[in-house]
């Protein structure tokens, strides 16, 4: 959120710069099953976002001071590629790549079922290969499929999707550009099927009203890419293309 107010992000038609509508995606694809070395593994594409997640395990955890005896711990990892971003910004594992995988965790802990391995941990690998903005939301979606992929018991998918304001608008979805000059950014992670959030951060001021409109398009996205990964999860499993 730069929120630079001499940078107009709404052009005189009512359409963004890109050419979409104010509560249209990007384009999203999802593959399930990607990696042959990995328990359980995605690839998501989302506009011009890519990431790709390995699951591994449940294993016993080590070391023993992560352990809980009542149920598993996820071990998370979101790094971004040195080559995913053209900004100065040096990627890699930082404080802002610590704090994304310590929420994603926290989030898909709410959807795995966890109590049902005792002492053990989930390692997942999230790499973003290109970054365009929202790339904790695409990580959350991405490591949910590969957690299914990897036969882990969930009570839900989790959806990580994101609305924002620009230029005094509500908006579903924010590119680069919208994230970088935008007044507001709204990521969240949703349980399509249950209705649950498990996962939101603000970035910016909404009021109240900002706020339902934003959360009412993350909803609705949320269900269009549920479909895309119950999809790319009954392909991987019938050995279809993937
Ligand atoms: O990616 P997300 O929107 O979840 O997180 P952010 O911290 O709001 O970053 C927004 C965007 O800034 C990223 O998606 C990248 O495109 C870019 N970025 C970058 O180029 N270099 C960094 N070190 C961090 C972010």
């Amino acid at each position: 959120m730069g929120g630079y107010g001499d940078v107009q992000l709404m052009r005189e038609d009512g359409k963004r710069l890109d050419g979409r509508a104010v509560d249209e995606m990007r384009e999203v694809e999802i593959k399930a099953g990607i990696l042959p070395a990995a328990e359980g593994s995605a690839w998501v594409k989302h506009g011009l976002n890519i990431a790709v997640v390995a699951v591994y395990g449940p294993m016993e955890a080590h070391p023993r001071r992560i352990q809980r005896q009542d149920r598993a711990v996820l071990d998370v990892r979101y790094n971004m590629a040195p080559f995913s971003t053209s900004d100065r910004i040096r990627p890699g594992f930082n404080r802002r790549s610590r704090e994304i995988s310590k929420v994603t965790a926290e989030a898909l802990e709410s959807v795995v079922l966890v109590e049902r391995f005792p002492r053990s941990k989930i390692r997942v690998e999230i790499e973003i290969l290109a970054a365009e903005a929202g790339t904790r939301c695409v990580g959350i979606t991405a490591a949910s499929v590969a957690l299914a992929d990897a036969g882990i018991p969930m009570k839900d998918l989790l959806v990580g999707v994101a609305s924002g304001k620009i230029d005094d608008i509500v908006v579903l979805d924010l590119d680069k550009a919208e994230d970088n000059y935008g007044q507001a950014d709204l990521p969240m992670g949703i349980m399509p099927n249950t209705g649950e959030i498990a996962f939101l951060q603000m970035d910016g001021d909404l009021s109240p009203e900002e706020y339902e409109l934003a959360t009412e398009y993350n909803f609705k996205a949320a269900h269009e890419i549920h479909g895309l990964m119950k999809q790319a999860l009954l392909d991987s499993a019938s050995g279809g293309e993937v």
